[in-house]
């Protein structure tokens, strides 16, 4: 369903950029539907990049995605855009998915509205549905994202990431952010709503033994290669 082949990234940093960092060296990866691969290793090994790299929001220096069949790698612009709606991120610190100008319920509409798909009742019954199925209450969507506590925030980013109905979602450490037991909720959301909607999920995180909870399997990355896989 959504594969990295031969992918390599190399930024260029340092304030002369002339220090060479592989963030990703030669990765092999391929994530089936409905199934969750979790990604673990540590800060600086290349898992966020590499997760970028599959949604498309980094270009790979070297080696190619394909989506269902499509390489990714090859397209622009409007195709490009059209299936990055199938693929979602849903980013350590919520605030950075969510408008802070915005109340919760224009940030959840709002892939809908860009991409045209239904009038303005079809729009509000879509966003209570996806409110509901995060555990949200409609009362929370009147509320700005300061109103909301981080277990609600990181709820209400998932219902965005949810509304075009993706196929794949990477969870860039969704709770690393989060209170231990709101952690839990939010995992167990995760978990509820991949196996509800089939969808493919690439969970990165920094712990093994939440690694092991939420993937059927286990890839450990280091110095931006996959350093072994293991099937839970
Ligand atoms: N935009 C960037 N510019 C320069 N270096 C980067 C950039 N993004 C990541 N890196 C570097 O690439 C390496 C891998 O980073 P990252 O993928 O964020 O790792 P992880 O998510 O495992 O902590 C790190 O050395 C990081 O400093
Ligand atoms: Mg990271």
């Amino acid at each position: 369903m959504i594969e990295g082949r031969g992918l390599r990234k190399v930024f260029k940093s340092g304030i002369f950029r002339n220090k060479a960092v592989v963030a990703v060296d030669g990765v092999n990866v391929r994530i089936d539907e409905g199934e969750a691969v979790a990604l673990v290793g540590e800060s600086g090994s290349g898992k966020s990049t590499l997760g970028r790299i599959l949604l498309m929001l980094i270009r790979p220096d070297e080696g190619k995605v394909v989506f269902e069949g499509i390489e990714l790698t090859k397209l622009k612009g409007k195709e490009l855009r059209r299936l990055r709606t199938k693929m979602q991120l849903i980013p350590q610190n919520p605030e950075d998915a969510l408008d802070p100008r915005w109340r919760l319920y224009d940030s959840v509409a709002e892939p809908l509205r860009v991409h045209g798909l239904c009038d303005k009742n079809e729009e509000e019954e879509r966003v209570l549905e996806l409110t509901k199925a995060v555990g949200l209450k409609e009362e929370h969507l009147g509320r700005y994202p300061h109103e909301l506590s981080g277990g609600e925030l990181q709820r209400a980013v998932i219902a965005r990431a949810l509304a075009l109905n993706p196929k794949f979602l990477v969870c860039d450490e969704p709770t690393s952010m989060l209170d231990l037991s709101t952690q839990a909720t939010v995992v167990r959301l995760l978990m509820k709503l991949q196996r509800r909607m089939d969808l493919a999920i690439l969970f990165i995180t920094h712990d093994v033994e939440l690694a092991q909870i939420v993937g059927d399997r286990v890839l450990s990355m280091a110095e931006g290669r996959i350093a072994n896989s293991v099937v839970c």
